[in-house]
């Protein structure tokens, strides 16, 4: 490890950033990780100052550490922790997320699947046949746009970084799939009806994610969903991670280069992909069918 912190010389050094080429001490680190948030909402214009941000915080170390920068930095940033009633999983999760809402004395919005909506992730799973993650992931999207909503929130912040960013574009080009490839990108304006979704750790990894809660003395939950064992998204961060072991930087010029050199090429693959969208006759949300595909999955996992 270089033996100096490359902002302050100091040489209590405590991590090395191999892609960049430099190592730190405590506090600038922490400012590094800061100024790499502002200028990821600088460069892709996530956030206008003084707009009220929803943060979706998960209880893990990325969207605890989000939520922590976002204040720091200023913004008038509230949490949104979905309870998904995933065991014990969804208990320790919920949590650390009050934990840390109480030391910043910040503001979390709750929604919990089994006490608002009537089901669990678990059981909906179990009544559609299909995997866990096919509901949670529409319920998420579903409730993350209407809590955003129906609070008078612009923007919905998620704390995907570098690594789940690369992964999934690995993915979505393993399968060339088009439509995917068009949306893949860290800012999701506004349309009819969804607010704005950002994702501000887009220039940092889930190790400076990890470093930067245990600096910062912020306790999250370090298993992950018992659901994601196994799932083709963690092979593809392995395999990315084989790559950029031996070749520093080349994640973030994998999903960098794709921002700047490719991702425009696909944007008449996502525009024809959408019909018009009109609202749920159930929620009012906006859909493309009478009913949408929440209130849809709400019908049939509750009726049984
Ligand atoms: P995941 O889909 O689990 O990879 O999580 C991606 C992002 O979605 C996290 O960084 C959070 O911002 C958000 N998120 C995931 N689970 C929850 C949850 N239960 N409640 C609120 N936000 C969540
Ligand atoms: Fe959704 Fe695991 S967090 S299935
Ligand atoms: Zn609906």
């Amino acid at each position: 490890m270089a033996r100096t912190c490359r902002r302050c010389r100091a040489t209590d050094v405590v991590i090395e950033l191999r892609r960049h080429n430099a190592s730190f001490c405590k506090e600038c680190f922490r400012h590094h990780v800061r100024e790499q948030v502002r200028r990821a909402i600088d460069d892709f214009d996530m956030l206008v100052p003084g707009e009220r941000v929803l943060v979706a915080v998960s209880g893990g170390k990325d969207s605890l550490a989000l939520w922590d920068i976002l204040l720091d930095l200023g913004y008038e940033a509230d949490g949104l922790y979905l309870g998904l009633g995933i065991g014990e999983y969804s208990d320790s999760s919920g949590e650390a997320t009050r934990t840390f809402a109480a030391r910043r004395q910040a503001r979390l919005v709750e929604i919990d699947l089994p006490t608002d909506h009537g089901f669990d992730i678990p059981t909906a799973a179990a009544v559609t046949k299909r995997v866990p993650c096919s509901a949670c992931g529409l319920s998420k999207r579903h409730l993350f746009n209407s809590a955003a909503r129906d609070g008078g929130y612009a923007v919905v912040a998620t704390g995907h970084n570098l690594d789940d960013e690369a992964a999934v574009l690995l993915g979505n080009v393993l399968r060339w799939d088009a439509d995917y490839l068009g949306r893949q990108q860290p800012v999701l304006p506004a349309t009819d009806g969804f607010v704005r979704k950002v994702k501000p750790l887009v220039r940092l990894d889930e190790r400076e994610m990890a470093a930067y809660c245990v600096l910062s003395g912020i306790d999250y939950i370090v298993e992950e969903c018992p659901n994601a064992v196994g799932n083709k998204h963690l092979g593809y961060k392995e395999a990315l991670n084989v790559i950029e072991d031996q070749s520093p930087g080349s994640k973030n010029s994998f999903y960098f280069g794709f921002l700047a050199r490719a991702a425009d090429r696909f944007n008449q693959d996502t525009a024809a992909d959408q019909g018009a969208l009109v609202a749920c006759a159930s929620c009012g949300s906006p859909t493309t069918g009478t009913v949408c595909a929440f209130c849809k999955l709400v019908e049939k996992v509750v009726q049984v």
